[in-house]
């Protein structure tokens, strides 16, 4: 984009359009009830990856559960991660959590409302800050995430890639230039809305956009190539044995995960890695890493489950043991009624239908 295409932008037309929009067609989402930076700041972490309808139902759950910083601060990790069950990338509510600690240690319980303190939270990036720092405290600061950039990529056709963060920054010094000082809250969020309903990565709907005539790439008729985005590394799969194994307590064995990485702390049913294993020592595997003697019984069904850079295929069986208790410190026993206490995957959730 060069510099001309500034110029020729009408900036106080513009802002007008959008936010005239916004005003009139703004979602009514439960986060946009009042400022309050903690649950704008709960909102704008859940919704990261994640869609809007399915966060709405968390977000009430979550408020109601932990209204304030304090609650959350003062909550058991596992409750948290509970609360969290099915929205997926579980680091976030950690790091949420470690991030309100600090806010209520260092910070009186109030969410730092300048860049450097909000910024040096844990989980806090530039897209997160400048949210917070826009919708709760009304700073003219750019929220820059996938959709605005696709948005503002079009607006004023900027042609680079937008997986680099060289682009990133560009588009977040171009907003600077075009955000609406008056009302930045708005202003970022109308953009938001407009990259939802509109603006959408296919077929956008210019007929209907309020800021059509300030398109460059509309005007250019180039809107569907934009942005321009080098396409991410397939994800590697990875096939697993997921074993329901029942003692005659008719209990269930679990396992908790390491405390690091893909899913850490949350609980699944032992899973054995086959490509390392080897279908035809399961049961040794299972003794050797467990401890626990088994008989692999029926196949229940198949599951696959996509993360952003893997994906599970799972193979799902039945399995009994004689052991009532393990010793190894990552496994529970435990009863039915119990299981639905602790957070799993959403993989493993699904496999519970085959639990009896
Ligand atoms: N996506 C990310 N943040 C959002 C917000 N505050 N409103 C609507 N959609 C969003």
């Amino acid at each position: 984009m060069n510099e001309e295409v500034l110029k020729e932008f009408n900036k106080q037309q513009f802002q007008q359009d959008l936010l005239s929009w916004y005003y009139q067609h703004k979602r009514d989402l439960p986060w946009r009830r009042d400022q309050d930076p903690y649950k704008v700041w709960v909102s704008e972490i859940m919704l990261q990856q994640t869609k809007v309808d399915t966060v709405i139902p968390y977000f009430y759950r979550f408020i109601e559960k932990f209204p304030t910083v304090y609650e959350l601060a003062a909550a058991d990790e596992q409750d948290v991660l509970k609360a969290w069950e099915g929205l997926g990338y579980y680091s976030r509510a950690k790091n949420l959590q470690t991030a309100v600690r600090e806010v209520v240690a260092s910070y009186d319980g109030v969410v730092p409302d300048n860049p450097v303190e909000l910024g040096s939270l844990k989980g806090i990036g530039p897209y997160t800050r400048g949210a917070i720092l826009s919708i709760a405290y009304n700073q003219p600061e750019p929220a820059v995430d996938g959709n605005v950039m696709r948005v503002i990529s079009r607006i004023l056709r900027i042609e680079e890639d937008i997986a680099k963060v060289k682009t990133r920054n560009l588009i977040e010094a171009k907003v600077r230039e075009i955000i609406s000082e008056e009302d930045p809250a708005s202003f970022n969020q109308a953009i938001m809305d407009l990259g939802s309903s509109i603006c959408t990565p296919k077929s956008p709907a210019c007929m209907f956009c309020p800021i059509q005539e300030h398109c460059k790439a509309y005007a250019d008729g180039v809107q569907e190539e934009l942005p321009i985005k080098t396409k991410a590394k397939k994800q590697k799969k990875i096939p697993y044995i997921a074993l329901l194994i029942k003692n005659e307590n008719n209990e269930y064995v679990i396992e908790q995960r390491q405390d690091k990485g893909l899913l850490a702390n949350l609980w699944q049913f032992p899973m054995v890695p086959i490509e390392e294993v080897g279908r035809k020592n399961l049961e040794n595997w299972i003794f050797s890493e467990y401890g626990l003697t088994v008989k692999v019984k029926e196949h229940k069904g198949n599951l696959k489950h996509v993360f952003s850079h893997i994906i599970w295929q799972l193979e799902i069986y039945k399995a009994e043991t004689k052991n009532i208790a393990a010793d190894d410190p990552r496994l529970r026993f435990v009863s039915l009624n119990q299981i639905s206490k602790y957070p799993f995957p959403v993989s493993h959730q699904k496999m519970m239908q085959y639990l009896s």
